[in-house]
């Protein structure tokens, strides 16, 4: 009754509740205890270092092991969260307990065996399979946690980042020259690989999941470069190959079941799949809006910058004979198959507060 007599002043406090409130009660996911991240060469920091520069000249002015000229999605959401950049598991002397990346560039979803037994073992370029890097992970746990009661606290509080997998999988049958028919018979498999290392890292105490889908591959320089057509019909309106760019959304859509059947076994947890695709095709079909002058199907650094897409498989990025774009910021991708630091800036912004991981990363369910 009383405050029926006085609605100004109910506003004013009102206000001023959501302000202290805003300021005061941040959103649960700020208070992350570490973040642990599985996956391949989207998100390795540093276990497999390959590239010598330019990578890494845009944030660190070093090559790091990260395939991009600057940050990962999965350093943007780091310093996000306010956590230190992940360390590579594999790094030594380092202390562990506020986050570890897993994450092998050339990893895949599958392990050897499967290969192997497919004739493609020695198309791998890395041991690194999901299942492995979980291994590392419960290795590590004893340096982490000090009782299974201690580990279920500190895992529980953590953020886990499952993915990107399936990218491998696929492309060492694309590119040894396999049917696509071959290719779509992984993806049941590369679901199921994906589904048992969600469910261990949930049997560890993991709650806060989030679990990244595939690229348009068929919008990748290098895809448009091995594959390209004499058909228009193999192009959507915006240039990129859409045999590929329909089996990603395949994988896609795929995992988003597979993710939501595991949110619905597992009431207690927050599993979310996260979009690396949707944004990425945004930036192809509309570069100019997003600054991406230099456009959206050509890579930054390569060769073959008369060509359409500057690549040559030859003189890849960081080869004799490639060169680097001047602006990197104004490139959709890095090297062809790779994005830049923006390109995965703009993508961490919307997983980390929306739309493209529901609900975000910023936002508790
Ligand atoms: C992976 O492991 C298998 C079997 O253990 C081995 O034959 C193969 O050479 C290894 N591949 C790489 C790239 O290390």
């Amino acid at each position: 009754m009383a405050s029926r007599s006085a609605p100004p002043s109910m506003g004013l406090s009102t206000l001023f509740l959501l302000i202290l409130s805003s300021s005061f009660c941040p959103s649960r996911s700020l208070h992350y205890d570490a973040i642990f991240s599985f996956g391949d060469s989207l998100s390795d920091t540093g276990n497999v270092r390959v590239a010598g520069l330019p990578y890494g000249m845009t944030f660190f002015r070093r090559p790091t092991g990260r395939c991009s000229n600057g940050r990962l999605v999965i350093d943007f959401i780091a310093e996000a969260v306010g956590l230190p950049l992940l360390p590579p598991s594999a790094a030594k002397g380092k202390n562990f307990r506020r986050g570890a990346n897993f994450a092998y560039t050339a990893a895949t979803a599958l392990d050897f065996g499967f290969f192997n037994r497919r004739g493609l073992g020695s198309k791998l370029w890395v041991n690194s399979s999901l299942s492995s890097q979980v291994r590392s992970f419960e290795k590590m746990m004893p340096s982490l946690c000090s009782s299974t009661q201690a580990c279920k606290a500190h895992l529980s509080r953590s953020l886990f980042i499952v993915g990107e997998f399936g990218g491998n999988d696929y492309n060492t049958a694309i590119f040894a020259g396999r049917s696509m028919a071959e290719v779509n018979s992984y993806v049941p498999k590369v679901m199921r690989a994906i589904k048992l290392g969600v469910e261990r890292l949930i049997g560890h105490g993991a709650v806060d999941i989030v679990v990244p889908g595939m690229l348009p591959i068929g919008c990748f320089p290098l895809y448009l470069t091995l594959y390209g057509s004499s058909n228009k019909n193999d192009y959507t309106d915006i240039g990129c190959l859409r045999k590929y760019n329909d089996f990603a959304e395949h994988h896609n859509s795929f995992l988003q079941r597979v993710i939501y059947g595991l949110q619905r076994k597992y009431s207690w947890t927050r599993i979310r799949y996260a979009d690396y695709y949707s944004p990425t095709l945004r930036f192809a079909s509309n570069p100019t809006k997003y600054g991406f002058t230099g456009g959206a199907l050509k890579a930054c650094c390569g060769a073959g910058g008369s060509s359409k897409y500057n690549v040559n498989l030859d003189k890849v990025c960081a080869k004799p004979g490639s060169s680097v774009c001047k602006d990197p910021s104004t490139y959709v991708s890095w090297d062809g198959s790779h994005l830049t630091e923006t390109a995965y800036s703009l993508i961490a912004d919307g997983w980390l507060r929306g739309p493209y991981a529901k609900p975000s990363i910023m936002q508790w369910s």
